[in-house]
């Protein structure tokens, strides 16, 4: 599993109005085998800080670290979660990991079927190899996409609000069944959201960003045990928390306009 290290990340896009500054100056860790929350606003730069954690995007300003290594020597070992699976839909659920899985090498890889039907089990999807892309549900679908992602193997797995287009009761299950899974082999996990209740469910920390040039607001560490539970006083306490962070830092922002 990989720990992460992101020191005084800056992103700026040169535009038709000229350069917008997205992350300004941003520092945060993530510990071998945590779960880390990317909390913000919508366009606060968390799928920007994701991509460039995967090395896809280039960097400002900053450094991002994978195990000691910048990612601009070597792009990390991750897997990828969107909020739409972006899975092939006349392929069968099967074919999509295989696929994923001869992404690299073009050929099949060895204990293809033993990865495949292991994976299948831990999103509990077991028995649904055969099925096409149409003919099961948009939640499983998702767990396909999450099997996709840990069929390679990843020592780290990057969620871009993998849930967010799900409605709240599919998505309650499916962050159980996340949240679930990753307790049994502890991947280091960077999930981004805008959802606080989400964030205060999934996440050993939360990361909570400000509006664009995005900042840190603050870093809530959340030390409590799963499976937690939806309605809790433990869980109310922390989002209230989060809550009044999240409203400083958006209030800041508009005066600061
Ligand atoms: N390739 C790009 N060129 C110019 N602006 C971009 C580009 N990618 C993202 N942005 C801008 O960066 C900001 C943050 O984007 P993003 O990281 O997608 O936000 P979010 O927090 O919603 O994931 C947005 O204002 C977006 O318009
Ligand atoms: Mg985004």
């Amino acid at each position: 599993m990989s720990n992460i290290q992101v020191t005084r990340l800056t992103k700026v896009f040169d535009t038709a109005t000229g350069p917008l500054k997205v992350v300004d100056d941003v520092s945060f860790n993530v510990d071998q085998g945590e779960f880390v929350c990317l909390l913000g606003p919508s366009g606060s730069g968390k799928s920007v800080t994701l991509n460039c954690i995967a090395g896809l995007l280039d960097m400002t300003g900053g450094d991002i670290k994978v195990d000691g290594v910048s990612v601009k020597e070597r792009k990390p070992n991750y897997g990828y979660v969107f909020q739409q699976p972006r899975l092939l839909p006349w392929r069968t659920v099967e074919e999509n990991l295989q696929f994923a899985l001869r992404a690299e090498s073009g050929r099949a890889a060895p204990d293809e079927a033993g990865r495949i039907r292991r994976v299948l089990e831990l999103v509990n999807l077991a028995g649904y190899e055969k099925f096409y892309l149409h003919q099961i549900s948009g939640g499983m679908q998702h767990r396909v996409g999450i099997a996709r992602a840990y069929v390679r193997n990843p020592d780290l797995l990057l969620m871009d609000e993998p849930f967010g287009a799900l409605d709240e009761m599919t998505a309650r299950h499916l962050r159980s069944e996340l949240s679930a899974t990753w307790l049994r082999d502890k991947r280091t996990v960077v999930f981004v959201t805008h959802d606080i209740v989400e964030a205060c469910y999934l996440a050993d920390r939360i990361v909570i960003y400000t509006p664009k040039p995005t900042r840190i607001a603050s870093v809530i560490e959340i030390d409590l045990p799963r499976p937690r539970v939806y309605g809790s006083s433990e869980l109310h306490e922390i989002e209230s928390r989060v809550l009044s962070v999240f409203e400083r830092s958006m209030s800041e922002f508009a005066v600061a306009e």
